[in-house]
């Protein structure tokens, strides 16, 4: 459905757990958050009721996120439950790549249609240091497991960091040269931990397009985020987002939805709708849905205020 913006809302994503196995410097602190207790978090029948609730007004994509999405249980079989479910024609994943070569197989078969992985670095060491736990083979070996499997397209998340991974932007280049994979590289937010390093670590891509002329736009699909670059011969392609310097607010189609069962018509707003008490209640299950996407918000102020009004943080949101 058209939010009050004229905006057609047809994506939700939805954070199924604010757990993770890792700790990326820009996301979660070093001891982690105090994690939801699980009686606070969605059941897993509850998140496919609200996903119903979403298909009626016209929501057919679908994104799980976390946290980790995958240190859900059963997190292939939500996957299974609502590829039945008619009107949904999308369903993907954001996760950080760790579990995932040994549960690709599986959330394929369920219904999986696409993965957007989290790799920030291709350095091993520099890997352990943003992450602070992850190893970088079981990563890698994940990226090899999707492209066997044929899941199209395997897009890479790479959040790039002044002076800390920005150095690394020729590897990410040549990396794409011999996978065909879609690097998006990523501006830091800020928002969570990402706040306090955001002055010091920002970075605007015109600078590096400016340092590649070898790098030539191609046309973006209108619902892509991402301004696509394609490089001679490479295999695979790179895109930037760019959420602070150059906002999408204005062709923003998602709603988002926590674990804890409230719904973020806008990723950086403080306004939050909980859904939990219509559980039971399609009929003002629906309404709540229905009238959180008319009232999203225009946009963003993250240019203007330099911190996210958002309460939660990604970990707690999902990217
Ligand atoms: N800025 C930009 N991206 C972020 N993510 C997490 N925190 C931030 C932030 N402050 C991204 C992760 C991952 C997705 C879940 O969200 O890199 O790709
Ligand atoms: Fe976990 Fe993703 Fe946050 Fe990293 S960015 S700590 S992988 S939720």
């Amino acid at each position: 459905m058209k939010d009050s913006y004229g905006r057609n809302i047809n994506y939700l994503r939805i954070s199924v757990t604010d757990r993770c196995n890792l700790r990326c410097i820009y996301c979660m602190p070093e001891e982690g958050i105090k994690s939801l207790s699980h009686d606070d978090i969605l059941r897993f029948e509850d998140t496919l009721k609200i996903v119903k609730a979403a298909t009626t007004l016209g929501i057919n994509k679908i994104r799980y996120t976390g946290g980790e999405p995958l240190v859900m249980k059963n997190i292939d079989k939500l996957i299974y439950e609502t590829s039945k479910l008619p009107g949904i024609d999308d369903i993907s994943i954001t996760t950080n790549g760790v579990l995932l070569s040994d549960m690709a197989e599986d959330l394929k078969k369920a219904g999986l249609n696409r993965v957007n992985i989290s790799l920030d670095t291709l350095d091993s060491d520099k890997y352990k240091r943003i992450t602070r736990i992850g190893s970088l083979d079981k990563v890698m070996v994940s990226i090899d497991k999707c492209l066997t499997l044929g899941i199209k397209p395997v897009k890479i998340n790479t959040v790039l960091m002044r002076g800390i991974n920005d150095t690394e932007f020729v590897d990410f280049l040549n990396f794409i040269r011999e996978v065909p994979v879609e690097i998006r590289f990523i501006e830091l937010m800020p928002i969570g931990e990402g706040i306090k390093m955001y002055e010091k670590s920002k970075l605007s891509f015109m600078e590096l397009l400016e340092l590649h002329p070898e790098l030539t736009q191609i046309k973006t699909p209108k619902s892509s985020t991402a301004e696509l670059y394609k490089l001679e011969g490479a295999k695979g392609k790179i895109g930037f987002i760019s959420p602070v310097s150059c906002k999408f607010c204005l062709d923003c189609n998602k709603i988002r939805l926590t674990s804890t069962g409230t719904i973020k018509p806008c990723l950086h707003s403080k306004e939050e709708i909980n859904l939990r008490e219509y559980l039971n209640n399609e009929e003002m299950l629906t309404a709540s849905i229905k009238s959180a996407i008319f009232n999203k918000p225009a946009e963003h102020h993250l240019q203007e205020e330099s911190a996210s009004r958002s309460i939660k943080g990604m970990s707690q949101i999902g990217g």
